[in-house]
């Protein structure tokens, strides 16, 4: 009789787990069978009611049913488990063909990478890149570039001043004063940063940018200049390019000149752009002036240096044939995207 209720019970226990679809219903048929309440459980203990001589065979069918139950409980849920995979992975598939919504993408401001592309012809030059503050100390900004008190440069009408001893700087040069106080030459740096004056017309801006350069060390000279921003020319416009220096005047430089390059519109022949002179003025430079090496500690007698300063809105202008500055702060993707 016992024997019967083991097939029985072994029938209905694989049937049940062939049956089962989910393995929450697995878990129930484990512990209707293999629980501490279970139908195998309850088989085991009723062995002991077993008279000793049919023992060990009821015994071997008891533990027969128990190893089949369990057997099929983990072949069913191992098989559970990899349906269960497979449908998450069908449902979760990616179709990497399928085209996406196209992003907007920005761009670099043009001025951005105009001041880049100047940077990285004067770093393969073997310049460092230094840095100063915007809002400057006349000291530094006047005093010590040897713009004295009663120069016209200094009325508060072509400055934002902050107070009588503090304004928004007017030019990066002032970054050559600090630098030459705290380091002792060689000096080999270029300074680019955002300099206020109140102008305000198609080729001017309260705020602009410009890249100073300065180079101090022994026998320094104005060939030294020219021969420096010749490679820069070529390599910023083009080879053609031919650079021109005209005398000028700027207080912390002595020679000063102004800076020309040969008209890239018309190659040096005379046209609209360049005013029928062939010649586009680009930045204004010098050999510094040994009144403001001595100032800012540095024995002029040992020492010499030139150094420049250009505008990179101008130097923008410039390259790209633009008539009117405001195109640069206008802020419109349209037009910063097509410098990409
Ligand atoms: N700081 C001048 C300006 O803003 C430009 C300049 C001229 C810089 C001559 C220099 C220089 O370093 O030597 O107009």
């Amino acid at each position: 009789m016992l024997k019967e209720k083991i097939e029985l019970i072994t029938a209905q226990g694989l049937e049940a787990i062939e049956k089962a679809s989910v393995s929450s219903e697995l878990n129930d048929i484990r512990v209707k069978y293999l629980g501490k309440a279970g139908e195998i459980t309850a088989l085991l203990k009723s062995l002991k009611d077993v008279p000793p001589q049919e023992k060990p065979a009821i015994g071997k069918l008891v533990n027969d049913v128990r190893v089949k139950i369990e057997s099929a409980l983990q072949a069913k849920m191992q098989a559970m488990a990899i349906a269960e995979r497979k449908a998450i992975e069908e449902k979760e598939r990616l179709d990497v063909t399928l085209s996406t919504k196209e992003e907007e993408q920005g761009a670099l401001h043009p001025l951005t990478l105009v001041k880049n592309d100047m940077l990285n012809i004067f770093i393969g030059l073997g310049f460092s890149v230094a840095d100063g503050p915007e809002i400057e100390y006349t000291k530094y900004n006047f005093e010590n570039l040897n713009i004295p008190q009663d120069h016209p440069a200094r009325d508060f009408g072509d400055s934002f001043y902050i107070s009588p001893e503090i304004l928004l700087r007017t030019q990066t040069s002032c970054v050559q004063a600090r630098v030459m106080e705290e380091t002792k030459p060689p000096i080999r740096i270029v300074c680019p940063g955002k300099v206020y004056r109140p102008d305000d017309d198609a080729t001017h801006s309260p705020m602009f940018q410009q890249i100073e350069g300065l180079v101090v060390d022994e026998h320094i000279t104005l060939a030294d200049l020219k021969g420096t921003l010749e490679e820069f020319a070529k390599k910023f416009f083009s080879k053609e390019t031919k650079v021109r220096f005209r005398p000028s005047y700027f207080p912390f430089t002595e020679p000063s000149v102004e800076v020309d390059l040969s008209c890239a519109m018309c190659g040096g022949k005379g046209c609209r752009l360049c005013k029928g002179t062939g010649w586009i003025e680009l930045l204004g430079a010098g050999v510094v002036n040994p009144a403001v090496l001595d100032m800012c500690g540095i024995d002029s007698k040992k020492y010499s240096g030139y150094a420049f300063g250009v505008g990179v809105e101008r130097a923008t202008m410039i390259k790209y044939s633009i008539p009117d500055m405001r195109l640069l702060f206008d802020n419109d993707v349209r037009y910063s995207k097509q410098f990409k």
